[in-house]
């Protein structure tokens, strides 16, 4: 018999509790040996107990070194900072690795297999912003600082060239604005092209690109990348576009993973345009939850998920609005449930 597996299962927002009932159903299906500790964060943390990342989750997140979560709002502009972003910094989850794979053959793009793998720490991100009042106008001036560090960028960029290596990617591209930003994004490339010389060379190969011209590259001929490697705010952005090369934000999956811990989650946010309609397609957090399950080594229980879910989008045809179909989540749900149990 499997070992239990306890792990933090946080709903989230919007359609976070619908997706990650479906993605349940799966879990469940297959027998997976998670425990879960269930927590909140987000809005759901702020209504409940007056705090978008109460203790109480943090503590769970601590003992598990493992969470699933769903989708978590956050303001814009005003309000409270990113529960996201905060997980992220209290776990020291610095790689964020989001892959873009083509499930559904025939559209735009075909036959994309991608990764993007993101610092999720330092750059931009780091919330060190504040506005300047000048005469009456308290926000004359915006100031915003970015840090990225030598350490920072190679423990990174480490984990990306291992990864490579560990999966069979032919080529890695860093994505940078070095010519710009000769400092901020400057320290990244140069921290990576110092790596690949003195440990990783030859064993894939290495490129580097420009964020901008990466971006129209990825529209014209995607498959000339195999993994891309960039700093925080660059692979935020490059994730959600390589995720609209597979069909859109329903199918982008994302790890955060640290040291001491890993939180796998969907790229795409609450969706409040939807929440409580039970359209949400649940393949991303489903897709996530396989990457959960690699990460346990759980690699039967993934492959087969990731079977089940090709199935019921190309076999059954079972699919949400997002993707063209007129399933509900539900009924996605009860699909898989069945691919699973059925084969
Ligand atoms: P979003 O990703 O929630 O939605 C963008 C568009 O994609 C919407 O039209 C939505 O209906 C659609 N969409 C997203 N996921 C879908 C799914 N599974 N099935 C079908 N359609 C889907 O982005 P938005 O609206 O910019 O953000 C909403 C909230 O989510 C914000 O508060 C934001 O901060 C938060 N957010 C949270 C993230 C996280 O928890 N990791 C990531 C991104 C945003």
């Amino acid at each position: 018999m499997t070992t239990e597996i306890p792990a933090t299962l946080i709903p989230g927002d919007g359609i976070g509790p619908e997706i990650v009932d479906a993605t349940l159903a799966a879990l469940d299906a297959l027998k997976a040996p998670f425990v879960w500790d269930r927590q909140i964060a987000g809005l759901e943390g702020v209504k409940t107990v007056g705090d978008p990342l109460p203790q109480a989750t943090l503590d769970s997140i601590r003992r598990t070194r493992l969470a699933l979560k769903g989708p978590l709002e956050t303001p814009s502009s005003g309000g409270y900072r990113s529960s996201n972003v905060r997980l992220r910094e209290e776990f020291k989850l610095y790689a964020n690795l989001r892959p873009a794979l083509t499930i559904i053959p025939g559209g735009r793009f075909d036959k994309i297999d991608l990764v993007v793998v993101r610092e999720n720490l330092e750059g931009l991100y780091i919330g060190h912003e504040h506005f300047v009042q000048i005469d009456d106008d308290p926000h004359a001036v915006a100031m915003a600082t970015g840090i990225n560090t030598r350490a920072g960028s190679r423990r990174l960029l480490e984990f990306a060239f291992e990864h490579a290596v560990a999966t069979g990617r032919k080529k890695v591209t860093i994505v940078h604005k070095a010519n710009i930003m000769k400092a901020l994004t400057g320290i990244f490339l140069e921290t990576g092209l110092d790596l690949y010389e003195r440990k990783y060379k030859g064993r894939f190969q290495l490129d580097t690109v420009i964020i901008d011209a990466c971006a129209m590259k990825l529209v014209l001929n995607p498959w000339q990348f195999d993994m891309l490697v960039t700093t925080n705010l660059f692979g935020d952005i490059l994730s959600d576009l390589v995720a609209g090369l597979v069909g859109g934000l329903g199918m982008a999956p994302g790890a955060n993973i640290g040291a001491n811990a890993a939180i796998f989650e969907a790229v795409h946010g609450s969706a409040p345009d939807i929440a409580g309609q039970n359209k949400a397609n649940p393949t991303a957090l489903l897709l996530a939850a396989a990457m959960m399950l690699d990460h346990v080594k759980l690699i039967d229980l993934a492959t087969r998920l990731r079977r089940a879910i090709d199935a019921t989008l190309n076999i059954d045809k079972v699919r949400t609005g997002d993707l063209g179909g007129s399933a509900t989540t539900q009924a996605f749900a009860k699909a898989l449930v069945s691919r699973i149990t059925n084969g």
